[in-house]
């Protein structure tokens, strides 16, 4: 009787790990499975993209932002994409490294959901005059 489950339970019950996400990823996320994308010669897997997307909603939801650039922060589509949903849209840091954005230097490339945490596309500096945005292929 020494491993009883029924005795050891209370102790099963404390060595169960709550929950150590600081940004929990809020019920109403629904981000559709999408396909990867090249920006420049950078090529991201749908994971990465969805992932990037993901926390970008999760600041936005909490009213937080990383970096000095202040991201998330708003998109405003001045070069007139077509992008997969409705906006308006929110552009976030999504890193060659494979790194999620935690704040350090953006690198070039972004991606963009709408304010319901919908995934719109994936746009780039790389290739663009200026500060504009190339759409990622
Ligand atoms: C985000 O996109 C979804 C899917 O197209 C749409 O239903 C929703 O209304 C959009 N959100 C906003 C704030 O436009």
């Amino acid at each position: 009787m020494l491993f009883n489950p029924i005795t050891l339970l209370p102790f099963l019950l404390l060595l169960t790990p709550t929950s150590s996400n600081p940004i929990p990823v809020p019920d109403g996320l629904i981000l559709e499975a999408r396909a990867g994308a090249t920006c420049g010669s950078v090529t991201y897997t749908a994971t990465q993209t969805n992932a990037a997307s993901q926390k970008a909603y999760a600041l936005y939801q909490a009213g937080t932002t990383l970096g000095s650039g202040a991201y998330p922060h708003t998109y405003n589509n001045y070069e007139g994409f077509t992008f997969a949903v409705d906006g308006p849209y929110q552009e976030f840091p999504i890193l060659s490294s494979g790194a999620i954005y935690s704040g350090e230097s953006p690198g070039a490339d972004r991606v963009v959901i709408n304010t319901s945490g919908k995934q719109a596309g994936t746009i780039t500096h790389t290739g663009a005059s200026g500060n504009n945005f190339l759409q990622c292929t």
